[in-house]
Parts: C-alpha cells; structure tokens; sequence
C-alpha cells in the first residue's frame, strides 16, 4: 500500500473482533511508531501495550464509558515523561511533548492500516484513573490512547470527507 492510499485508508473505527493480533504486527506498528519525528529525537514519552482484559475494560470505563475500546485485544496508551519534555522547559512540557505524541500515534495508526488493522484515537479520559490503571510512576502524563484490533466494521477504509476549505494559501486575506 503506498503512503497516499494508506492515509486515505485511516479512518477511525469503534468496533473490533476479538480476533487477537500476531505479535510480529504489533512489534511493527510500535516500531512505526518509534520511527516519527520528535523534538532534539528525545521521544520523551513510554509506549504501554496493554493486552490484560481487565485492565483495558477499566481504561475504556476510564475514557468516559467508550465501550468500544473494551473489545479491541490491545490498546495502547502514551504516557509522557514530564522530566523528559523539560529538556526544552516550558516549551518542551507544555507543546513539544504533545506533537511528539502526535506524530508517533499518527505514525502508528498508518502503519496500523497498511496491516490491515483498525484503531481509533481517544484523548477523551480520565488521565489520573488511567495512570493508575497502569501503575504509572510519577512525572508521567497519560496523553493519548488507541484500541488496536482488527474489525469487520464499515467504516473501515471508507474516504474521508474533502476538507480543503481548512487550507489558506498565504494566510487569511
Ligand atoms: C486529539 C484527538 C482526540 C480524539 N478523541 C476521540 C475520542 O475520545 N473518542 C473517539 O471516538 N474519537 C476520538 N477522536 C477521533 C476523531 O473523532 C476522528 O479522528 C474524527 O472524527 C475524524 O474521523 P477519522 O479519524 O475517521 O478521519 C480523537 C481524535 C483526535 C485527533
């Protein structure tokens, strides 16, 4: 699948099979997403894959109840490392580490669909219940999380709608 196809392919999906998910797919789609750009390459943030049932149905209570999360095998959590972000102070804690965030999920949401699986971005949860979830020590900020799964779902690979008014040549006139 070439990149162009591949992005046009993502599309957020919320229902999964409980079909599980070989692990050489999962290490490449981590590996995608270690790959994507970061500030000064310091990555500041931990990639927790999350397999055990329980605790992915108490992060999904966590997410306000988005029950869809709790069918996927897998979901995956970015924690950032608030001692990490500071090499760039303020700056690096309060902007840095976020798109750093962003461009390793998007990283990992393509690689995701060039696989044939489905994922969804939730950044709508209870960051404290989800760090306790999973034990985070502390300085670590949950960001960001996404079911990994496959899915028989329609929404799969369905064309995103054209959204070109978003684009301004030279500014706003
Ligand atoms: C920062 C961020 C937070 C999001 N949070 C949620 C969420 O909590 N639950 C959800 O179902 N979708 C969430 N989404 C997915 C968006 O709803 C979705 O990307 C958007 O509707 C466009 O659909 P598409 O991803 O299929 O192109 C989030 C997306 C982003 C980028």
């Amino acid at each position: 699948m070439d990149a162009f196809e591949c992005i046009s392919k993502r599309r957020s999906v919320r229902s999964f099979l409980k079909k599980p998910v070989p692990k050489e797919l999962v290490d490449k789609v981590l590996e995608a997403a270690l790959m994507a750009p970061s500030a000064g390459d310091i990555h500041p943030y931990r990639i927790v894959v999350v397999t055990d049932e329980g605790k992915i149905r108490r992060i999904a209570e966590a997410a306000l109840n988005q029950t869809f999360i709790s069918q996927a095998p897998i979901v995956i959590v970015y924690l950032v490392s608030l001692e990490e972000a500071s090499a760039y102070g303020k700056r690096g804690v309060e902007l840095y580490s976020i798109l750093d965030v962003g461009a390793s999920m998007e990283n990992l949401m393509l690689a995701a669909t060039s696989l044939g699986l489905s994922t969804c971005w939730v950044g709508a949860f209870d960051e404290r219940r989800v760090e306790e979830i999973l034990n985070a020590p502390k300085g670590y900020r949950a960001v960001s999380l996404t079911p990994l799964g496959y899915s028989d779902s329609a929404a799969r690979g369905r064309p995103p709608p054209a959204r070109s008014m978003k684009i301004l040549y030279e500014g706003f006139q």
